[in-house]
């Protein structure tokens, strides 16, 4: 069988966010949470019912599973109990061969309270690196994945005009603690997709439907970025530092005047606008990449294509396009996120086959991508879709919280040992 050989160290490994995995966090998500449960049920009935699709995510037809219909789903309460189970996940980990872990720290645990540092919490996450670095993987550690302390929201989160200072003393107090132990950081994970969904679109935390709100919160991100990102340089200046970007290849399949030039400003809005805004404060750029999107008569996707079970469109070679128009940015690049909902798990096998084929062939063509992290490790909480998407390379019995590993990720741990994924053809 063929072999795709990959370059000598590179990472291979698996993602996970704090609030999606910990279990019994208190932030502005598990509030909204509480008060959005019964809503969120009543409004997937609803969408079933009349078969619509919502913007955000489900995009062809809906095959919601019951649980869908259900309020507990949209809770995340003990989510996968990662926080005392870490060290039986990581030791999943090893067995399949990964040897890198990115994971986020919970801000709401780290600063409970305005200006008081949790060390406790500080020492847990040092313990968690640990159990990692004795397993040989690497961490990749995330500064925020979206949730934000009580204290902070109150205040107007990501709009509060001292949003950027707070972030960079949080920043400061997380990389005393941890810095020496790892090399890998991520300040901010997809701030666009939390300022849009949150501050512009008002389907999140804290539901502002304002453009004023959204570039306020950009804004506010932009700058929390460099902070952080000349805070972690001056206390440990060899780390490498980026953020986690979503891209979106915008694809034309009629190349009509009209399709380039709706091609070019969603490329240049969604895609391009942030990372030039930074591109002197990053070390490399991390790749959150799941999906195209087909200009047709407007967004809208192929009618013929197959869906995952988020309704978003199979298409693998994603990736390569969002690598190649990387490239131009001239940094290493990690693949953070990529990935799939797939509860039947008869869709990942090939998923991940095809993308890793796509990283192989972008690094052929000179792009520098240093290590590929799947998009889940374990099945976990979805934000506003809660617990029904099954992202995981293990399964997860919410009753139980019984781990099982799913047949894919076998597959995906051969290609890991052997730095190398053998094709069909
Ligand atoms: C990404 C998020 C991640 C997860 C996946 C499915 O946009 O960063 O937390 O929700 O989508």
């Amino acid at each position: 069988m063929p072999q795709l050989k990959f370059p000598d160290g590179f990472l291979w490994g698996a993602a996970t966010s704090s609030h999606q995995v910990e279990g019994n966090n208190h932030n502005d998500w598990s509030e909204w949470e509480q008060s959005h449960a019964e809503i969120l049920a009543k409004e997937a009935e609803y969408r079933r019912r009349k078969q619509i699709s919502h913007l955000g995510t489900y995009r062809g037809p809906l095959h919601l599973p019951p649980e869908a219909f259900q309020k507990e789903n949209y809770i995340s309460g003990t989510a996968c109990d990662h926080w005392n189970r870490y060290a039986e996940d990581f030791d999943i980990l090893k067995s399949l061969n990964l040897n890198a872990y990115r994971f986020s720290i919970e801000w709401s645990r780290i600063e409970p309270t305005e200006g008081v540092f949790d060390e406790a919490a500080l020492r847990h996450y040092r313990d968690m690196i640990a159990a990692l670095r004795e397993r040989g993987i690497e961490p990749i550690v995330t500064l925020w994945h979206w949730t934000l302390p009580l204290w902070l929201s109150q205040k107007g989160g990501l709009t509060y005009r001292d949003f950027p200072h707070l972030f960079e003393r949080y920043t400061k107090k997380v990389v005393e603690a941890l810095g020496d132990q790892v090399s890998l950081w991520v300040t901010l994970n997809e701030f666009e997709v939390c300022a849009s969904h949150g501050y512009l679109m008002g389907w999140w935390p804290p539901e502002h439907k304002s453009l004023l709100s959204f570039f306020r919160a950009i804004r506010n991100l932009i700058r929390a970025h460099r902070r952080s990102y000349a805070a972690i340089k001056a206390l440990f200046p060899a780390v490498q530092v980026g953020i986690a970007k979503h891209q979106i290849p915008f694809v034309v399949l009629r190349p009509t005047p009209w399709n380039l030039l709706l091609k070019n400003i969603a490329d240049s809005l969604w895609n391009h606008w942030f990372l030039k805004r930074i591109q002197h404060q990053q070390d490399f750029i991390g790749l959150n990449c799941y999906r195209r999107n087909v200009i047709g008569s407007w967004f809208s996707q192929n009618p013929n294509a197959t869906l995952t079970d988020f309704g978003w469109e199979f298409w693998p070679e994603s990736l390569y396009l969002a690598l190649k128009d990387l490239q131009r940015y001239q940094k290493p690049i990690y693949i953070t996120e990529n990935g799939l909902a797939d509860a039947s798990d008869h869709l990942r096998h090939e998923f991940i086959e095809r993308s890793l084929t796509a990283v192989h062939q972008a690094i052929a063509e000179g792009v520098d991508v240093r290590g590929y992290l799947h998009w889940s490790l374990l099945d976990n909480f979805e934000w506003d879709k809660g617990y029904w998407p099954r992202f995981g390379l293990i399964a997860v019995n919410r009753e139980t919280q019984e781990r099982t590993v799913r047949k894919s990720a076998l597959a995906y741990a051969e290609t890991c040992r052997n730095n190398a994924l053998e094709t069909a053809n």
